[in-house]
């Protein structure tokens, strides 16, 4: 496996290449959700190209850029196991050098609601770090988890909107044995707010159970039943509950199907989001 940690290295990788192309980015500290993009990764392309970079510009001012959990031993290891041929390992200053100004930034009802309106600016810093990797690694395939569901959308929108030649694979979240949806930022929860943090998981079930048990698609009554979950666990306190169109991201009164059932929720310091799809039948 090789560790390249400059653009011009990676478009000499990339020369020497024949064969498709699958590329993972990660902000690291990986875990089995992280794993198992590498894997589909690996199974579909005949060279395989995860990057590990942790970008500054989609955190905001008061979010936890500094404190982002880092282990790249143990990532290499990890990524090394899995045959991976390239890990891209940029420095800030290779992805943004001095007077660096073009960016780019998604706007509209895809960005102005949920995680796009709680943190100003993400999606501006991530669809810029995306597509600058994209041209980066030039891969064929690119593979992101369906855990941040809003991401996902404001991608497949990137790639459509700017005609970019890949394809985007969606694959499903990978979760703990409670359900907690795996994240490298669960390794802030202390013992009980670990404990705590299935809630989300718990809330999106009984929201979950409301469509497709009692046939309910009036999104309030749905988001009621999650919030009640929420409302019984003392350590959580609700960002927000929403029923939005899978694709446009739109609020929908009336679900009809595929639609995205998101929540997020702050335990301690600590934010976590997860969602489920809900499909027809
Ligand atoms: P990061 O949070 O490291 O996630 C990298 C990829 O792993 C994303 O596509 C994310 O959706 C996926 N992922 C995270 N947890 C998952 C889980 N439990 N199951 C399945 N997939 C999971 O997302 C980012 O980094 C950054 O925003 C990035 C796209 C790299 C741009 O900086």
């Amino acid at each position: 496996m090789h560790i390249v940690r400059t653009v011009q290295a990676m478009r000499h990788e990339h020369e020497q290449w024949t064969g498709s192309v699958g590329f993972v980015p990660t902000m690291g500290y990986l875990h089995e959700g992280h794993l198992s993009l590498v894997q589909r990764a690996r199974a579909e392309n005949k060279h395989v190209v995860v990057s590990i970079f942790v970008n500054p510009t989609q955190f905001g001012q008061h979010e936890d850029l500094s404190s982002y959990p880092r282990n790249i031993e143990h990532d290499l290891q990890l990524l090394t196991a899995l045959g991976v041929d390239v890990v891209f390992l940029p420095g800030v200053a290779e992805m943004y050098p001095s007077g660096f100004t073009t960016y780019v930034t998604p706007e509209g009802a895809l960005v102005d609601q949920g995680e796009g309106a709680l943190r100003p600016g993400h999606f501006r810093g991530v669809a810029t770090v995306v597509l600058k990797l994209f041209l980066i690694v030039q891969p064929n395939k690119v593979y992101f988890g369906q855990k941040d569901a809003q991401q996902v959308a404001v991608i497949n929108r990137m790639i459509a909107d700017l005609n970019l030649p890949l394809t985007l694979q969606v694959l499903p979240t990978i979760r703990e044995a409670d359900g907690l949806a795996m994240s490298s930022r669960n390794s802030y929860l202390t013992g009980a707010e670990r404990a705590c943090a299935s809630v989300l998981y718990r809330a999106l079930k009984a929201a979950q159970a409301a469509f497709e048990n009692q046939h309910q698609t009036h999104a309030q009554t749905i988001i009621q039943a999650a919030r009640d979950v929420v409302n019984s666990e003392p350590g959580a306190r609700l960002d927000y509950i929403e029923i939005r169109d899978y694709n446009t991201f739109l609020p929908l009164e009336t679900l009809s199907p595929p639609a995205l059932l998101l929540i997020a929720v702050r335990i301690g310091k600590t934010r976590l989001i997860d969602n489920f799809v809900l499909h027809a039948d």
